[in-house]
């Protein structure tokens, strides 16, 4: 959500603040813009769009030239996307770039105006820039602490005083901020991708952090100028990780990257055959003592929680109450500390999970993150965190990481399972050696490439769908509704096949494809018997099913077979074909795949 950067060396700035927007882009690709050092002055180029936009621009107009600036991608909040709006904002003093949101700028905005300013914009940004002006005593480190003093809310900020050719200034709170060491050059940034192509080396920014970096010198204290000392981060990612790798889009290269996801994720927490979660701190003691759990997290995240749900109640029999983070933190829920609250999140900054964690930290409960972004807001304030190893996700449709989370819920639930004695050590053994075999019968399922394209040339031209199942496959079907609205911009709803009869089966009619998910030996018959109920109405019937399903036409009009393995996993392979589907329909359809409509990932406002 907005992504920005900063670069400080002997480079063409301009290139350096491109290439890390351009690995940022994901944040949001509502305007882009940059402001440079050059010839002592502050120079600004932003435009509306994408990178591709300012670029376009900067040729048609002019491109700065100097050795340290700033960058910004913004998804809009304050105010529509324009070139006005863009960032950075400013004057010829100051120049700043923002992400995340002031909930006084208007208070300040109305101060700043009786003072004599001016605005041009409508962003609660270009109020910082004036307040920061407004403070300015030729100290920035002095201004900064003045003015963050005064703003509420959440911000990371870079920051340019023409005062101070050849230093950028960095604060921070409630949204992500790293500083990358480099060889005689330093960088700022929203997120590890922006600097991986230049260095592995980098420092977290904390919460009131204030940072001045110069090409050669990186100085860190607190708003009371005490100095800090940090310790140096290395990311472990690959920089290819951050490149498209030959795909056509990140999204159908990260569904191509689940086995690896998986594997890498589950094969540190597997020890003689069982999981092993207590090196992040779970021991088996605490957890079957807890009284209740709650997982708590937001879209795709949620849907891998209302899986975990599933499956922990089945193989575990524990209770599991699962929210979308922005009920639970205003619903006032009856948390206690003997309570275990997990929150499940790729990227480890979203708001509203990050809330959620601390109303539960407050209830004095147990807090555990499932966090693919190491280093990041929620694994950080969480007492227990089990990172994902998914490895940059970068398509705003979230694939791999729900897997790597779905991959974990399984190895909560055996070892929950076990830990409170309701399977045995061999049952315990048997399942982990199953969802150790995962990997293995995906990379066939990835296999069902044509087979989903196909379905979704029969897709393409629907403007409604449903999704339907019962039990897991349900839980799934709300992932693979979410999936294929998001990125085709077809209208899809997700239904408890057995519920539709109670009201939503009167929108079915020839026009309305009905995706219906059902692996669950248990349940498939009755699902079969909602499924007729829906294609006696016209609907055109998918079904996504084990190998052992026989084709029906009477029942079904396309089948999609996964390999037959253990009901309870049957979530892990099923999640291909949906990807697939609502990829395949998207590029059908001509849309932006990775970066789908009025979306940004890693949403850091509420
Ligand atoms: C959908 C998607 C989102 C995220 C949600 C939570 O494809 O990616 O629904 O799952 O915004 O994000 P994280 O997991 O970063 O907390």
């Amino acid at each position: 959500m907005c992504g920005i950067v900063g670069y400080v060396g002997k480079k063409d700035s301009v290139e350096v603040l491109i290439d890390a927007l351009s690995k940022l882009e994901y944040r949001g690709y509502d305007s882009a813009g940059i402001a440079v050092f050059e010839n002592e002055k502050i120079a600004v180029q932003k435009s509306k769009g994408k990178i591709k936009d300012l670029l376009a621009k900067m040729e048609s107009d002019k491109r700065p030239t100097g050795v340290c600036g700033i960058g910004h991608t913004r998804w809009a909040t304050h105010g529509e996307p324009s070139d006005i709006n863009s960032h950075p904002h400013g004057n010829k003093r100051i120049s700043i770039v923002h992400n995340g949101i002031i909930e006084n700028y208007k208070q300040i905005k109305d101060f700043l105006i009786t003072q004599g300013y001016g605005f041009e914009s409508e962003t609660d940004t270009e109020t910082v820039a004036k307040l920061l002006d407004y403070y300015y005593d030729g100290d920035p480190v002095n201004t900064i602490c003045r003015t963050i003093e005064e703003i509420r809310g959440s911000y990371a900020l870079g920051i340019m005083f023409r005062d101070f050719p050849g230093k950028i200034f960095a604060a921070r709170k409630d949204s992500p901020l790293i500083i990358g060491v480099g060889e005689n050059e330093n960088f700022i940034a929203s997120d590890v991708p922006a600097i991986l192509k230049y260095t592995r080396d980098y420092y977290l920014l904390e919460e009131n952090e204030i940072a001045e970096i110069t090409d050669r010198e990186i100085k860190i204290c607190d708003t009371h100028r005490e100095p800090i000392i940090k310790e140096l981060q290395t990311a472990t990612w690959d920089i290819d990780a951050a490149e498209k790798g030959g795909y056509e889009h990140f999204m159908l290269k990260e569904i191509n990257e689940q086995p690896t996801a998986i594997k890498t994720t589950i094969a540190p927490r597997i020890s003689n055959g069982m999981p092993y979660l207590e090196e992040s701190g779970l021991t088996k003691e605490m957890l079957k003592n807890y009284n209740r759990i709650f997982i708590v997290a937001c879209g795709t995240a949620m849907h891998a929680g209302l899986v975990g749900k599933y499956v922990i109640e089945k193989v575990a029999r524990t209770e599991v109450t699962v929210d979308i983070a922005s009920e639970f933190r205003y619903r006032n829920p009856l948390i206690t500390d003997k309570d275990l609250v997990i929150l499940i999140s790729q990227s480890g900054e979203t708001a509203d999970t990050k809330a959620a964690l601390e109303l539960a930290k407050s209830h004095g409960a147990t807090t555990m993150s499932v966090v693919n972004v190491k280093g990041s807001s929620i694994a950080r304030a969480s007492d227990i965190v089990i990172y994902t190893h998914a490895g940059p996700e970068i398509s705003v449709a979230s694939t791999k990481a729900y897997s790597v989370q779905l991959s974990v819920m399984y190895l909560l639930a055996f070892e929950l399972a076990y830990a409170k004695g309701v399977i045995s050590e061999e049952e315990c053994k048997k399942l982990t050696k199953e969802l150790m075999d995962i990997p293995e019968k995906l990379a066939e399922v990835l296999e069902l490439k044509e087979r989903c394209q196909f379905v979704a040339s029969r897709l393409v031209n629907s403007d409604s769908l449903l999704y339907i199942g019962r039990g897991l496959d349900y839980a799934l079907s709300m992932e693979g509704s979410l999936k294929l609205k998001e990125i085709s911009y077809i209208h899809s709803e997700s239904y408890a096949a057995g519920e539709l009869k109670h009201g939503t089966i009167s929108l079915v009619t020839e026009e309305m494809p009905v995706i219906a998910v059902a692996t669950q030996s248990d349940l498939i018959e009755k699902t079969i018997s909602n499924i007729k109920e829906v294609k006696s109405r016209g609907a055109k019937v998918i079904m996504i099913c084990s190998e052992d399903v026989e084709d029906d036409k009477s029942v079904t009009n396309h089948l999609i077979k996964l390999p037959k393995i253990n009901d309870i996993l049957m979530p892990m392979l099923a999640a291909v074909p949906m990807q697939y589907i609502a990829y395949y329909t998207a590029v059908l359809r001509g849309c932006d795949v990775d970066q789908p409509r009025n979306l940004a990932k890693s949403v850091t406002v509420e």
